[in-house]
């Protein structure tokens, strides 16, 4: 009798697990299913025909970094994304504690991106894309996960810690065929856009010359010495890379130059310095790059000239004009031509602006835009291909408006050259690399 009491208990107590167990389930279940109703229960034309918002998944930008917050607020400032879960540290208990700084529920805050590519594939509401802003030496280990597992990917520059990582994820890429944008987000400033399209309509002639430079000076001291958390990876040359400044800002200051000049790289000459006195890596350097077409570029970066905060600029010289952009005066485009009272073109400053610049602007002339509107610039048009290819449609991968996977080459081999120009009594080295687009 006892027994059988026993096996009636066990029984019961067996049932009563299975019904734990598939409520445990159902309550798992619901949010995905709320989640889902919530973000696909509405019309939504500027997404069409996928007709939801993107969800968005963020690897990096835990509390105390740069610039996953900007990502996370560029990601979303045009209301066609959502971030819904992210991978924020690289510390498992800071990336969860980070997760309600940006309303990730705390299910979907993994304790390591391989854990949230793992997970998130098995969801019926996963992410469509990641955004890598971790620094360098991390980014291809989470990039080609993701990619490789069929998620877009929108990482940060420069776009691995070496050359032969960056190819490696071009041929993942063009593999899997998923969407792979990078910020270089200098590239989304509405008048950057505009030079590019006067380069491209001819309206400067054959061009000459480009002068670009990235000036800081932040790393004047040796702030890594204090633990500084931005300083101490970009100095070390097991997370930076080969360069330090050049590969920081240098590589924004060369893509600019190709971008508005889409002229193609021939060979290059370079010096990099570390003047802070134990610095290993570059702090300042200047390269000088040959064109194709027989133009002159110059680069010149530098973390250590005092007072200078993000003074990123470019001069391009054509035969018929010339331009001068300034990224802390991003609203204006200066065009000289000899024998013409010099202009300045504003954002949104009237009809004179080509289709690319006034498509990139949101406020009306005179209200100032910036950073963040110019990096959303980039994940507008990123997004453009996410929902082609979530609608079964090709995507160009190449020819973007977007940086993308092979930009993101190009600027390794930018630093890869220089590094080799530079250790080598600034000797010319060849730029001409097959992931070069015009
Ligand atoms: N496009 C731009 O204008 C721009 C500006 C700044 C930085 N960046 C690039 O963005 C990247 C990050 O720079 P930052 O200044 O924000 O660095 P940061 O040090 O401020 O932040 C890096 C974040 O990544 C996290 N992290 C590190 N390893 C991780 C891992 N394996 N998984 C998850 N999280 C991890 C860190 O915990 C930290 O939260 C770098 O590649 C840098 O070159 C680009």
């Amino acid at each position: 009798m006892s027994g059988f009491v026993m096996l009636g208990k066990r029984c019961l107590w067996r049932i009563g697990g299975m019904f734990e167990c598939a409520a445990a389930a159902l309550l798992r279940t619901i949010p995905e299913l709320i989640n889902l109703f919530q973000l696909e229960s509405f019309d939504m034309p500027t997404n069409a025909p996928l007709n939801r918002k993107l969800r968005m998944g963020l690897i990096g930008g835990g509390q105390g970094a740069f610039i996953g917050r900007v990502h996370a607020t560029a990601g979303v400032l045009d209301n066609r994304a959502t971030l819904v879960a992210g991978a924020l540290s690289s510390d498992p208990a800071k990336s969860k504690a980070s997760a309600g700084d940006y309303d990730i529920p705390l299910e979907r805050a993994y304790g390591s991106y391989k854990e949230m590519a793992e997970v998130e594939a098995k969801r019926a509401d996963k992410v469509d894309f990641v955004s890598v802003a971790t620094p360098n030496h991390t980014h291809f280990e989470i990039a080609k996960t993701f990619a490789e597992a069929g998620f877009n990917v929108i990482c940060d520059k420069p776009l691995t810690f070496d050359l032969k990582q960056a190819e490696e994820l071009m041929e993942v890429v063009q593999k899997t065929g998923v969407v792979f944008g990078v910020t270089h987000n200098y590239t989304g400033y509405p008048l950057v856009r505009q030079a590019r399209e006067m380069v491209l309509n001819g309206e400067l002639g054959e061009i000459n010359a480009i002068r670009s430079c990235y000036i800081q000076g932040w790393l004047r001291t040796r702030l890594e010495n204090d633990n500084q958390k931005q300083a101490a990876w970009r100095t070390d040359p097991a997370k930076s890379g080969a360069a330090g400044c050049f590969g920081d800002i240098g590589t924004h200051a060369y893509n600019l130059g190709r971008f508005i000049s889409g002229l193609l790289p021939d060979q290059i000459s370079c010096q990099l310095k570390a003047f802070a006195a134990g610095r290993v890596l570059d702090d300042y350097g200047t390269a000088i790059v040959k064109y194709t077409n027989g133009a002159i570029g110059t680069v010149t970066a530098s973390q250590i000239s005092h007072g200078r905060e993000n003074d990123l600029f470019i001069e391009v010289d054509g035969t018929k004009g010339a331009i001068e952009w300034h990224q802390e005066e991003p609203n204006k485009l200066i065009v000289r031509k000899n024998g013409e009272p010099h202009k300045i073109y504003t954002r949104a400053g009237g009809p004179y602006l080509g289709g690319m610049a006034a498509a990139s602007s949101r406020l009306p002339a005179g209200h100032p835009e910036a950073f963040f509107e110019a990096f959303s610039n980039i994940y507008a048009a990123v997004y453009d291909d996410i929902i082609k290819r979530a609608d079964g449609k090709k995507h160009e991968p190449l020819n973007t408006l977007y940086p993308n996977v092979f930009d993101g080459v190009d600027g390794m081999n930018f630093i890869t050259q220089s590094v080799a120009s530079s250790k080598d009594g600034a000797a010319w080295k060849s730029m001409k690399h097959a992931a070069c687009r015009s």
